[in-house]
């Protein structure tokens, strides 16, 4: 009876490590896509892609922010953060530059929190405009009026939305969202807030005109004041990537472990960055990178690998949509050789 015991006991005790062992690496397989490329690849085709664009010179600094017109155009860094933190930096990584329109992206997962998902489609809608970021045509054309949460005139909508009892409490509410996605303190760039809001007539227009239609929720000229305060948050492109590697990781920061958006407000969020992230040139981005992204005009772009991580690089010339040239080639390529593109059957691991 005591032999059987014994033999049962370490039966348990030979399960329990076996189940131990099993269970630590399909734990840590849950945090990390099992199709993500090996650390030593990813880093290899990021440099591979660094080199290979590195002195490519096409493309314009936006100049209609005069901020943005006398920053350094040759700055380029390229950041990878993935979902289980592992970060891999190329280049100007440090130097901290305006989000511009890839707050939007936030400010929408913030609109989503307080209002949930329903509600803020209801309000800001999502379809392309196919025309440029700041139209006031598609204002005027489109059935919603708003487009969607990533051009001007949905942005603002969206940033109207936020609750709070005056300008400094919305504002101060968004910062602090913004800081807990990048998992560190972010702040303005008070010069770049003062360059934009001495200049932003067109957007006072467009946030007007949505109050002609009754698609702008909060006073006009206040919610275009947070939103151009939202766009001069200083970010570096690594933590522009971590707050990439937060919508990759299911809305879990994987710096701090903390849910600080939600995981089911994810797919919504992803789905209008395909849509509308890189504006008028999507279709294209959608056909050729097949990842969801958003750029801004302070020269950032960052694209995002569900499961597996985000991408972010910097670099200030854009094309004509508004959208940096260099970002898209790198991503591009990285996207390419890593099988990350969503619509192929290789990025799931079929072959
Ligand atoms: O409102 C604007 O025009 C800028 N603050 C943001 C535009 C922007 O980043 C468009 N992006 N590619």
């Amino acid at each position: 009876m005591s032999r059987v015991s014994i033999r049962f006991g370490k039966l348990v005790i030979v399960t329990y490590f076996l189940a131990t062992a099993c269970i630590v690496p399909t734990f840590a397989q849950t945090k990390r896509s099992p199709v993500a490329p090996s650390r030593e690849r990813v880093e290899a085709i990021v440099r591979e892609a660094y080199d290979k664009f590195r002195s490519d010179t096409s493309g314009k600094n936006a100049d209609y922010i005069p901020y943005l017109a006398q920053v350094d155009s040759r700055l380029f860094g390229v950041a990878v953060v993935t979902t289980d933190n592992q970060v891999f930096e190329l280049g100007d990584v440090k130097y901290s530059f305006s989000i511009q329109s890839i707050s939007k992206v936030y400010t929408l997962a913030m609109a989503m929190e307080e209002l949930g998902p329903d509600k803020v489609f209801d309000r800001i809608g999502l379809e392309p405009t196919g025309r440029a970021f700041n139209s006031v045509l598609a204002v005027v054309d489109m059935p919603s009026h708003t487009g969607n949460a990533l051009v001007n005139a949905g942005a603002i909508a969206t940033t109207s939305l936020i609750s709070g009892q005056n300008e400094d409490e919305k504002w101060n509410k968004l910062l602090n969202f913004y800081s807990k996605v990048a998992g560190e303190k972010l702040s303005l760039i008070d010069e770049v807030y003062q360059s934009e809001a001495a200049t932003n007539a067109g957007n006072k227009a467009l946030a007007m005109l949505l109050a002609k239609y009754e698609r702008i929720y909060a006073d006009p000229f206040e919610s275009v004041d947070i939103y151009t305060k939202q766009c001069s948050v200083g970010v570096t492109a690594t933590q522009l990537a971590r707050m990439g590697a937060v919508l990759a990781n299911n809305g879990q920061n994987p710096a701090t472990g903390e849910q600080v958006i939600k995981s089911g407000d994810v797919p919504y969020i992803l789905a209008t960055m395909m849509m509308a992230g890189l504006y008028d040139g999507s279709g294209g981005w959608a056909w050729h990178v097949g990842l969801p992204a958003k750029s801004g005009v302070g020269g950032g772009i960052v694209a995002i690998v569900p499961g597996k991580g985000a991408i972010a690089v910097f670099a200030p010339r854009l094309d004509e949509a508004g959208n940096s040239v260099k970002a898209q080639k790198v991503i591009h390529f990285v996207a390419n050789k890593l099988d990350y593109n969503l619509y192929s059957p290789s990025s799931v691991g079929l072959k």
